[in-house]
C-alpha cells in the first residue's frame, strides 16, 4: 500500500529517470505518471494535472539545459527554467506539496577563490544560469515547503552530457579538445538521485548543494573517463577563448555540501568512485 505519491516533472531526462528508477522499486511510494507530458510552461496543465492527482511532493527535474541553445533562444530558457518553476510552485503551494526543484552550480559566476556554500553570492553570467536563478527564486517565494537542490556537471544514461560526449569521441577520433579551465565536481545521476530521494523523506526545508565529493577540471574529468575506458585516444587541454562557439561557462564553481553535511541527511561519494562504478556498466565497442 502507497502512502506517499510523488510527481516527478522531467521524469524522462538524465536525472529525472534515475529518479523515477529508484522510486519506481519503492512499494511505499506512487510514482504519478500522466499519458501526456505534462508542458510545465502551460500553468492550466500544471495546475490541473496536480488538483487530479494531489501528489504529496513534486520534484522539477524538467529544464532547458543546453547552454548554447538557452544564449540563443533566452525567452524560451527563461520560460522553462524559470515559469516552468514559478508554475509547479503555484501548483505544488495549492495542494500543500513539497516542491524539490533542481538547480545548478551555474548560478554562480565563477570568480571564487573556495567552495561555494548555499550562503555564497550568486551572480550568474550565463542566459541559462540566469533563468534557472529565477527559477529558484520563483520557488523560494511561492512554494512554502521547498528544497532546492543545485549540482554540478550530471552526467547519466541519456545520450546529452559530457560523459557520452567522450565516449563517442572515443570510437571517432584520435584527439579530443577539453576546456582545462573549468573546475567543478562531475556528479553521477544515480547518486544525485539517492540524495534526491532521502529529501522526498524529510522535512528540512531550504537550499542544498549536492555533487560528489572532490574536484576536477573538465580536462581531467575526460582524462579519467578515458582511462576508464581503456582505449588509447588523446585528450588535449583548450584555454577559455581558444573556441569561440563554446558558451563560457563560469571557470570555478565547485559546490560545498555544507547543508547536507550539517544536516547529517547523506554524503555523496567521491567523483571518482562514482565515475568508476558507472564505467563499469558501460560497454565500449572496438
Ligand atoms: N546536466 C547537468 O550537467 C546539470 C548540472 C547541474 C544541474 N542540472 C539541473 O538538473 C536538472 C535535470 O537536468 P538533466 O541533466 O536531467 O536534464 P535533461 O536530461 O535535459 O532533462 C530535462 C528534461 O526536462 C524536459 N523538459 C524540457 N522542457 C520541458 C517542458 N516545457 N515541460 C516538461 N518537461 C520539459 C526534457 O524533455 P525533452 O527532452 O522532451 O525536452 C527532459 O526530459 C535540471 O534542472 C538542470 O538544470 C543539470
Amino acid at each position: 500500500m502507497s502512502s506517499l505519491s510523488v510527481w516527478i516533472a522531467g521524469a524522462k531526462g538524465q536525472l529525472g529517470s534515475a529518479i523515477y528508477r529508484i522510486l519506481h522499486e519503492d512499494v511505499k511510494i506512487e510514482v504519478l505518471t500522466s499519458d501526456l507530458d505534462v508542458d510545465v510552461t502551460d500553468l492550466e496543465e500544471v495546475t490541473s494535472f496536480v488538483n487530479i492527482n494531489h501528489p504529496d511532493v513534486v520534484i522539477n527535474c524538467a529544464a532547458m539545459t543546453d547552454l548554447a541553445i538557452c544564449e540563443r533562444q533566452a525567452a524560451s530558457a527563461f520560460k522553462v527554467n524559470a515559469l516552468g518553476a514559478r508554475n509547479l510552485a503555484i501548483a505544488a503551494r495549492k495542494v500543500n506539496a513539497k516542491l524539490i526543484h533542481i538547480s545548478t552550480d551555474d548560478v554562480f559566476d565563477g570568480t571564487a577563490k573556495h567552495p561555494l556554500t548555499e550562503f555564497d553570492r550568486v551572480n550568474p553570467r550565463t542566459v541559462y544560469g540566469k533563468s534557472k536563478l529565477a527559477g529558484e527564486q520563483f520557488v523560494r517565494e511561492l512554494a512554502p515547503k521547498h528544497m532546492v537542490v543545485r549540482s554540478s556537471w550530471i552526467y547519466g544514461n541519456t545520450k546529452n552530457n559530457f560523459v557520452s560526449y567522450i565516449l563517442d569521441g572515443l570510437l571517432t577520433e584520435d584527439t579530443i579538445f577539453v576546456p582545462v579551465d573549468q573546475v567543478s565536481t562531475p556528479t553521477s545521476a544515480d547518486d544525485l538521485a539517492e540524495f534526491i530521494v532521502k529529501l522526498i523523506h524529510s522535512s528540512e526545508y531550504g537550499i542544498y548543494h549536492a555533487s560528489c565529493e572532490g574536484m576536477c577540471s573538465r580536462y581531467e574529468f575526460a582524462r579519467e573517463i578515458v582511462r576508464l575506458s581503456g582505449k588509447d585516444v588523446r585528450i588535449e587541454p583548450l584555454a577559455a577563448g581558444d573556441n569561440p562557439s563554446i558558451v563560457n561557462r563560469p571557470r570555478y564553481t565547485l559546490l560545498d555540501n555544507f547543508m547536507m553535511r550539517m544536516s547529517g541527511i547523506h554524503q555523496m561519494p567521491t567523483w571518482k568512485e562514482s565515475l568508476a562504478r558507472f564505467m563499469e556498466g558501460k560497454k565500449i565497442n572496438e
